[in-house]
């Protein structure tokens, strides 16, 4: 049976009732129900009390294949990590600080946790931790959607334990926090982002005191390390359709504090009767174009921060209308200190979106008019590697109200790829070495490291990609005597 049938099956008798009586069959999935039953086995042996809680048990409903599990026991969670482990033979990995105990079943991986009750200082995340009952543990999670259990035990072995309508919250596609938000959100601040980022994931509507509380406990976010944030903000932009996140998380205040620059995008200026579109919605429409393509993440960040610096470059002139000349360069420009700002890692996929960036209105020009080979020749030496992410991009960039436009410049850009393939085939001119180094024509004129070489260089270059000469060492050399002619240069004997 689908879990879906499940969920509408058992759901309106297990309101009605409001006993949690009603087993759900944890044997459906073979794996994970050799897993179940091995920890049952070892449950029963303990003599304790214990529940699969948390995102296996919503994801069981939502149908999303889960292999993280977590085990809450009414006891000792290292103790009965422990006792399974040596059963099955596995290595029990123990977080003493935290109570807390992991092994691995194969891919899976089960997390055991004793059932707490913990109060929280206002200057801190960590909570303090004293043992509790199943329903002190359900209270202190995040949402109720995330605080559904399933017990473990043999004589209720499947049962659902859901105080909170979690149930009726997932069937409805709701966020709500079990406790007062205020409560939840103060607690653990973090939970405000995880629950924009829900949203985003799963398309659920986060109910309205629990959105309102977002707004009033945003500046408890001080408190949060900006390492945490970023992985919900990707874990957003990986989500189905990520503008649902982005729109929150700027209706929330929460954008305005963690990543002004973004922020800044919002918002449209007219003089004249003459406006420009709002940056913040086109960014997001363009992440969500390219998010219908490819999961490549930091593509993804490539699209949010394409535009970022929009603000900082516009300009109204009477003629032109609006501009925002140079924003690419400027734009490529801030990522290192934007990443900075999120404490993303400043290596590689740095410098891949700062590239993505900088080029990313070079393959416009290609869609909008009569296109030279040598122009694609160009896009494709510069491109190199990242050329078809940066096609992907621009293709996305292309928004518009009028759909006539849109479907115009789309057509031309399928065009230009076809002209882009035909070129690469012919000329190989990828990532090309230069077939003269700039060695060679040091010995070859007696110069030290010099503007003339230089010169020679970019003029050899220049050839090959403007069709002039091919990628042979013949014909470059060739055209470097030609070019050392011009300036003068005689060789050395
Ligand atoms: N949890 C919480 N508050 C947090 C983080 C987690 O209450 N800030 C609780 C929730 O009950 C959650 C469980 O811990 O379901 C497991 O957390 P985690 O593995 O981080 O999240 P999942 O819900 O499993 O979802 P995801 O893996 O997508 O983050």
């Amino acid at each position: 049976m689908e879990y879906s049938e499940l969920l509408e099956l058992n759901i309106d008798n297990l309101t009605a009732s409001k006993q949690n009586n009603v087993r759900f069959d944890l044997m459906e999935n073979p794996k994970l129900g050799e897993l179940f039953n091995r920890l049952s086995d070892v449950v029963e042996e303990s003599g304790v009390q214990a529940y699969l809680i948390g995102g296996y048990v919503r994801d069981y409903f939502l149908r999303r294949p889960s292999k993280d599990i977590d085990v809450v026991v009414l006891g000792s969670g290292i103790r009965l990590a422990e006792k399974f482990g040596s059963t099955i033979g596995g290595k029990v990995s123990v977080f003493a600080n935290f109570g807390t105990a992991m092994l691995r079943y194969g891919d899976i991986e089960v997390e055991f946790v004793g059932a707490r009750r913990e109060s929280y200082s206002r200057g801190s995340r960590k909570p303090v931790v004293e043992d509790g009952t199943l329903e002190d543990d359900q209270n202190r999670r995040d949402f109720t959607i995330n605080a559904l259990a399933f017990s473990l035990n043999k004589d209720t072995f499947g049962e659902l334990v859901d105080p909170f309508g979690g149930l009726q919250d997932l069937k409805h596609g709701l966020i709500r926090t079990p406790l007062n938000p205020d409560i939840t959100f103060s607690d653990d601040p973090l939970r405000m982002f995880r629950a924009i980022r829900f949203a985003s994931q799963l398309k659920f509507k986060i109910t309205d005191d629990t959105f309102e509380a977002i707004g009033r406990n945003k500046g408890r976010m001080e408190i949060l390390s900006m390492e945490r944030v970023s992985e919900e903000l990707h874990k957003m932009l990986l989500s189905p359709q990520p503008s649902l996140g982005f729109k929150l998380l700027e209706e929330s205040g929460l954008l305005a504090i963690i990543f002004p620059q973004l922020q800044a995008l919002k918002g449209v200026d007219s003089i004249d009767g003459k406006r420009h579109k709002d940056n913040f919605y086109h960014t997001l429409e363009v992440v969500d174009n390219v998010r219908k393509q490819s999961d490549d993440l930091w593509l993804l960040w490539a699209a949010l921060l394409h535009d970022i610096a929009k603000p900082a470059c516009k300009r109204y002139d009477t003629r032109l209308g609006w501009t925002f000349h140079g924003h690419e360069f400027l734009g490529s420009k801030m990522v290192p200190e934007l990443f900075k700002q999120l404490k993303m890692p400043l290596n590689e996929k740095m410098k891949y979106v700062q590239k993505l960036v900088l080029l990313h209105l070079r393959p416009i020009v290609l869609s909008q008019e009569e296109v030279t080979d040598s122009a694609i020749r160009r896009l494709l030496f510069d491109a190199g590697d990242e050329l078809e992410d940066l096609m992907l991009l621009c293709e996305a960039d292309i928004t518009s109200k009028n759909e006539k436009t849109v479907k115009r410049h789309l057509a031309n850009f399928r065009l230009a790829r076809q002209k882009l393939k035909e070129i690469e085939e012919k000329d190989a001119i990828r990532n090309f070495q230069p077939p003269i180094s700039g060695e060679l024509i040091m010995e070859t004129y007696g110069l030290q490291p010099s503007r003339e070489v230089g010169l020679i260089k970019d003029a050899i270059k220049d050839a090959i990609l403007d069709g002039v000469i091919r990628i042979d060492y013949d014909e470059a050399y060739r055209f470097m005597e030609q070019k050392a002619e011009e300036l003068g240069l005689s060789k050395r004997q």
